[in-house]
């Protein structure tokens, strides 16, 4: 018996790294994983790679019809959905004084809006099947403190970290457990856009700021997607039922919380 036996899971922002590596990780555990992302090219790419067992669905977060056809469409696939992770999110960084309106409506959209109304999307389909369920968040290191270069991103984060516990408290109650996970540095496309900004707002090379917070992590290197499957599965099993509203550091001993 595998640990998500017959388990339907929407993953948002699955088309590519920890999003992904989630949803490998669940199939190989037995579940059925939708993958919803807005680069639906990619997600389909990716779903047909895994077989029968992954499926793609467009969908924008940023937009409440784009997150209701994506709950109708997956369940109309694979059944009810039992497990969401709202994972999608987009990295932004700047001065304070430079800060737009726009890149933070922007950040704030996906990143907070998106995973609220994707949780109250879910979590509606799951109170009217009557059956629990499972929600994790992916929160940040971000979340923990601020940085002085990454206000918006840090705040979205923290953000997270908040709505997880609201949600977990408010939702406990018809057996849906919501949780978050904290990475610290994951390497990746996403870290190769972080090293980018960092390039220009720290005059530093290409791939420098990605190694020398590699070598700052305790753990002795940067994080890996496969890092983060293990806290992803738990969460997501029966094994965390009596697990209620909390954030998991899962960051190599970045950050003690
Ligand atoms: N990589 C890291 O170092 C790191 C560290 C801490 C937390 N995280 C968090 O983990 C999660 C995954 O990070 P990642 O490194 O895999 O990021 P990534 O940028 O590689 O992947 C994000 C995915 O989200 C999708 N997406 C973007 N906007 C969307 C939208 N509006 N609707 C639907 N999908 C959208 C993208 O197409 C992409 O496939 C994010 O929440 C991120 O903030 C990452």
């Amino acid at each position: 018996m595998k640990r998500l036996d017959g388990k339907t899971a929407l993953i948002t922002g699955a088309a590519r790294g920890i999003g992904l590596a989630f949803a490998k990780a669940y199939i190989r555990e037995g579940a059925r994983v939708v993958l919803g992302d807005i680069d639906i090219a990619r997600a389909r790419s990716e779903a047909t790679a895994l077989g029968d067992a992954a499926f793609a669905v467009e969908m924008d977060v940023t937009r409440q019809d784009s997150i209701d056809a994506a709950v109708v469409a997956s369940a109309a696939h694979f059944g009810p959905i039992d497990i969401l992770i709202n994972n999608a999110a987009i990295f932004t960084a700047a001065p304070i004084v430079e800060i737009t309106r726009a890149d933070y409506a922007r950040c704030f959209e996906i990143n907070v809006a998106g995973a609220l109304f994707t949780m109250q999307a879910v979590a509606r389909h799951m109170i009217e099947r009557g059956a629990g369920g499972k929600i994790i968040n992916m929160a940040s290191q971000a979340g923990r403190r601020g940085e002085g270069l990454v206000a918006v991103y840090c705040a979205s984060k923290a953000a997270i970290i908040s709505l997880t516990q609201s949600a977990g408290l408010d939702l406990i109650r018809h057996g849906i457990n919501v949780n978050a996970i904290a990475p610290g540095v994951v390497d990746g496309e996403h870290w190769d856009g972080v090293d980018a900004f960092f390039a220009r707002y720290e005059g530093k090379e290409s791939g420098q700021k990605k190694r020398e917070v590699g070598a700052g992590v305790p753990f002795g290197r940067m994080g890996q997607a496969s890092d983060l499957t293990g806290m992803a599965v738990f969460l997501a099993s029966s094994e965390a039922d009596y697990i209620v509203a909390q954030t998991y550091n899962v960051d190599g001993g970045q950050w003690m919380s």
